[in-house]
């Protein structure tokens, strides 16, 4: 029987060691909590990083590591500190990642990066090739593995192979600054289908296809000389029933208006009946526009004084790639922005800005998600935003406010929530307002239709009309070879 194999850098569980033991914990990122319930519900397996080097990985534990992956379908691939600093602290997010995000102030153009990506991307090619058989679908995933598709095209030429990238692709005018593009774009080229969140994505990839390749691109079709490529737009959802029903049971144990968090608060917000919490959540990263979204907050409190000691900015930020320059000068200013904000309004019965420099199990986040009243994501630039979704889902009141930046993929199928440009303060603070005021039944009202939207395009969806796709593909060659 065939199967799927599933092939990302990362995998959806992350090991480490403490006292000589293993410990577990989920990935945190939307290609992990999204994919996971495709993987568990189908016939499939997983390669990928368990986010331990060679070198951290005893001896004498080698064996249960690959055994504990295995528990979960999952084959782990050996990557060394070297490779790891180069491929993905280098090349995958000092170059790819910003430059797809369009900050190009914060690309580098590093051959040594460049050379250990190719090596690596192999690495995982030909532990591909280990697991492939015959009938079976490949489906890589993300701009870690760019040249993957292409890698086991040339040891497989027959095999039936997907690529979806979860991040933005950029303008032609941005992509064609890579010193490698044509080798990058023919690594993705080795895939017969090519999946982006949206058409946006999409038009970018072909027109640096047509402009860099000089290939034939007709509509949604590249001509290879012996192959058609497909490229199409499919937007990732999520497990909409696992965030509604965690919701659910959720409220079991507590009440709209007294979550666990809302029990927590201080005296004084507890005891304020127009109190209002703002959520936000994200990885810590500078495409998440976190800055900015203080920054605005604080505008906001300057402009309306009336909401002091009346709501709050609730932030969970998840530490991320805290090797990258970037990311631990985001992090000091970060620091420095709440502890500038939080010393210039609070008072001694309140603190504008709780903030949350870690990760947190999935029932804290499911609290913070039910228990908030707005919530407020401004990403410069996100792929999808997943986080968006999941809010929305876990709203089985049809309660509370959305505000989310225009630039994230999301906002595309979420014309229901408060739209805003993250680099303008005056919105964000006027979506704010709206936000904290807006009647009840405009909530219900747009909340409902978000989330009769987010139901019937969930993951599972997502992932069986890719894979549905990617089979056509098959099908479509055997057609043409028989012409
Ligand atoms: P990205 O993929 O860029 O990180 P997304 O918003 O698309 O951004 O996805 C983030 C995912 O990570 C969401 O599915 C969210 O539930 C999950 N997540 C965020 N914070 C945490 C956390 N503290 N613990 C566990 N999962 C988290
Ligand atoms: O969704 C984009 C993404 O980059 C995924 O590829 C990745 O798994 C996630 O965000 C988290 O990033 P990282 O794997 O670098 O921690």
């Amino acid at each position: 029987m065939s199967k799927t194999i599933i092939i990302s850098n990362r995998l959806p569980l992350q090991i480490s060691i403490e006292d000589n033991n293993l410990e577990v914990t989920p990935s945190v990122g939307g290609l992990a909590t999204g994919l996971k319930s495709f993987h568990r519900d189908g016939d499939s397996i997983w390669i990928g990083w368990t986010g331990l080097t060679e070198e951290e990985i005893p001896e004498s534990l080698a064996q249960d590591v690959k055994k504990r992956a295995l528990e979960e379908a999952c084959v782990s691939v050996n990557l060394t500190a070297e490779e790891i600093e180069g491929f993905y602290y280098g090349f995958s997010n000092r170059t790819i990642w910003p430059l797809f995000h369009y900050f190009m102030e914060y690309t580098e153009a590093e051959l040594s990066f460049w050379e250990i990506y190719k090596k690596v991307n192999q690495k995982y090619a030909n532990e591909v090739l280990k697991h492939y058989q015959e009938g079976d679908q490949i489906w890589v995933h993300d701009y870690q593995l760019l040249l993957v598709p292409n890698m086991i095209r040339e040891k497989a030429p027959e095999a039936i192979i997907g690529f979806f990238n979860h991040i933005p692709f950029p303008s032609y005018e941005v992509f064609r600054t890579l010193p490698w593009r044509e080798e990058v774009l023919e690594g993705v080229l080795g895939a017969d289908l090519i999946g982006f969140h949206t058409y946006d994505y999409e038009r970018h990839f072909l027109s640096s296809v047509s402009r860099i390749l000089r290939l034939q691109v007709d509509f949604n079709e590249v001509t290879l000389p012996n192959r058609i490529v497909k490229v199409d737009s499919f937007p990732m959802g999520i497990d909409y029933e696992k965030f509604e029903q965690a919701a659910l049971n959720h409220f079991k144990n507590t009440s709209e208006e007294q979550s666990d968090l809302q029990n927590r608060l201080d005296h004084h917000l507890k005891t304020t009946p127009e109190a209002k919490l703002i959520l936000s959540i994200d990885r810590l990263d500078y495409t998440k526009g976190i800055a900015n979204r203080i920054r605005a907050f604080e505008y906001f409190l300057d402009r309306n004084p009336e909401y002091v000691e009346k709501v709050r900015l609730v932030m969970l930020a998840v530490p991320s790639r805290s090797n990258v320059p970037q990311y631990q000068r985001l992090k000091r200013e970060i620091d420095e922005l709440v502890g500038r904000i939080n010393g210039k309004f609070s008072t001694v019965n309140w603190t504008p800005i709780w903030y949350f420099y870690r990760s947190m199990p999935f029932e804290n986040l499911i609290d913070l998600y039910t228990s908030c009243d707005v919530a407020l994501l401004t990403p410069i630039r996100d792929g999808m935003n997943l986080v968006a979704k999941e809010f929305i889902a876990t709203r089985t009141y049809h309660t509370g406010v959305l505000i989310l930046s225009e630039m994230a993929g999301a906002s595309h199928e979420m014309n229901e929530a408060i739209l805003i440009n993250p680099n303008n303060f005056e919105q964000i603070s006027s979506a704010l307002k709206q936000a904290l005021e807006m009647p009840k039944e405009e909530q219900i009202q747009r909340n409902k239709m978000l989330q009769k939207r987010l139901k019937r395009y969930s993951v599972e969806k997502w992932a069986n009309d890719f894979i549905k796709a990617l089979k056509n593909t098959k099908d479509n060659r055997n057609d043409s070879q028989s012409i």
